[in-house]
């Protein structure tokens, strides 16, 4: 028998207790969802209950409450994996986040792999999480990192790819799924298949993802993956490295102490099974244990309907913002996921003087570089103002969204 789906957002609204309160005496509008997204009763109840009923260290006691609390977490990874349609629940290690999966890539399988004159392939619109690893590695070992283009409207030119690739050099190609400065939904699986073509190992930074589509690995065709609890509903302090197994039983040790060992003498030590050998010392786990809920609670939710949902708040505000004179919308690729990043054409406010009004109105927006300075400086800014919409959002709040931009605009500029 197959789930039955649903997806009404005024009732998924009604799950997060956080909405509900005034800000400046208005109602408190959250389109900072890009940054982190907020949760609903049932993830906060799930921490609650952990630390009132289950709290215990894992892996390590016999006791009952051990016992739990190792079942849970073990429980929450296989439901991770199933999340993902991973091989095996062993390909999902735990992290503090999606910048920690990227960094023990370059740090645990590029750098012990690395010969003289090798390459990687970055997009220019990473994160810096995904940009930062790979320079400190150009640093100490000398790795070249080759830039995939984007254009003007915040599009990857994939037909640039092959000849990127073209000299054999290239060990990695890496890119986000979708971009949080400016929303482009990048074409994942095209570029996959192209590196597979010349047998190059691909990193999908999926961070803004999970909140908004599915991710089906398999289907991806990907090496590695990585994304973040707090950006699907879980908390902060946990996130997943996903990675084909017999990539990950390549890996270096990353750090040292716990869970990671087998055996230890004065001498030397030997390193655990996966994925524990690269989970050292106590985990996140509390945190793992609930973004096991956040998982089952976005199971219960059609997806696709949310997405198309999503769109038509972001079309609405797109258009709102669109017949706002002076205003500029950074990234215009028609393939675009619930983000809005905008600026004053003639900088007659700069984008923190923007969100600093909106605030005054209840309305939370991004404003700064949002960790993306290589392509927003490419584009000729230091900064937007960005609006990142949720499944819980409504047609309501964008209308008060453009408003108040448009009040700021008369205002100001
Ligand atoms: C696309 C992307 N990649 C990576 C990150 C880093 O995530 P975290 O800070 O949760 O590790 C973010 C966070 O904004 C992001 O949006």
């Amino acid at each position: 028998m197959t789930e039955k789906k649903s997806f009404n957002p005024f009732q998924i609204r009604e799950q997060f207790p956080i909405l509900k309160q005034l800000v400046h005496g208005k109602p408190l509008v959250y389109l900072d969802n890009a940054a982190t997204s907020q949760k609903p009763t049932c993830v906060i109840d799930a921490m609650n209950s952990y630390y009132q009923y289950d709290n215990a260290n894992v892996h390590r006691g016999i006791h009952e409450l051990s016992e739990r609390a190792t079942g849970n977490y073990e429980n929450s990874r296989i439901k991770i994996a199933q999340f993902i349609n991973a091989f095996d629940s062993t390909e999902v290690v735990f992290t503090r986040g999606a910048t920690e999966s990227i960094n023990i890539i370059a740090q645990c399988y590029l750098a012990p792999h690395f010969n003289k004159g090798d390459a990687i392939i970055v997009s220019e619109l990473e994160h810096h999480a995904n940009i930062v690893p790979w320079q400190m590695l150009k640093q100490r070992l000398g790795l070249e990192i080759r830039w995939l283009p984007v254009n003007d409207t915040g599009d990857i030119e994939i037909e640039k790819l092959p000849m990127l690739l073209a000299d054999g050099k290239v060990k990695l190609v890496t890119f986000n799924w979708i971009s949080n400065s400016l929303g482009t939904c990048n074409p994942v699986k095209e570029i996959i298949n192209e590196c597979k073509k010349h047998n190059v190992l691909t990193l999908v930074d999926a961070c803004q993802v999970p909140a908004h589509q599915k991710i089906d690995v398999q289907n991806l065709g990907c090496d590695f993956l990585a994304f973040s609890g707090h950006k699907m509903f879980a908390p902060t302090g946990i996130g997943v490295l996903w990675g084909k197994k017999s990539l990950l039983e390549e890996f270096s040790v990353w750090q040292g102490g716990g869970d990671m060992i087998i055996e230890v003498s004065y001498d030397d030590f030997s390193p655990n099974d996966l994925p524990n050998r690269l989970e050292a010392g106590t985990p996140a786990i509390a945190e793992a244990i609930v973004l096991g809920q956040a998982v089952d609670w976005i199971n219960e939710i059609d997806l696709l309907a949310a997405a198309e949902y999503e769109s038509t708040l972001l079309e609405a505000a797109t258009e709102g913002i669109r017949h706002i004179p002076n205003i500029r919308i950074v990234g215009q690729s028609v393939h675009k996921s619930s983000v809005l990043s905008f600026v004053f054409k003639d900088n007659s406010l700069h984008p923190s003087d923007i969100a600093t009004l909106l605030n005054l109105d209840g309305i939370a927006v991004r404003s700064g570089h949002h960790c993306t300075m290589p392509i927003l400086k490419k584009m000729g800014l230091p900064a937007t103002a960005r609006a990142s919409f949720s499944l819980f959002n409504t047609m309501q709040e964008v209308d008060t969204f453009i408003q108040s931009v448009s009040k700021i605009q008369r205002k100001y500029s």
